[in-house]
């Protein structure tokens, strides 16, 4: 099962996308706009990967490729 947005709040990567792009909003801006990442968590690795990449359907990742991403953001933003 393709992973495809943020389920807590409802709202697509696609969509995401979109207000990233028209707003130029970093990772933590877009969070703080739309509420994405703020609820279990599970989809800021995919929303970390769509800002970087322009994807947005995504495999399930394996856990530590999840934190993977997460922590490579971290150190990029230092
Ligand atoms: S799926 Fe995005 S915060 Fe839970």
């Amino acid at each position: 099962m393709a992973v495809t947005g943020c389920v807590c709040h409802d709202i697509s990567f696609d969509e995401l996308k979109q207000i990233a792009r028209e707003s130029k909003s970093s990772f933590d801006e877009l969070s703080k706009k739309t509420n994405c990442c703020t609820g279990c968590g599970m989809c800021e690795p995919y929303v970390r990967l769509m800002l970087r990449t322009g994807q947005t359907s995504f495999e399930a990742l394996p856990p530590h490729e999840a934190e993977h991403v997460i922590t490579e953001a971290a150190s990029a933003d230092s």
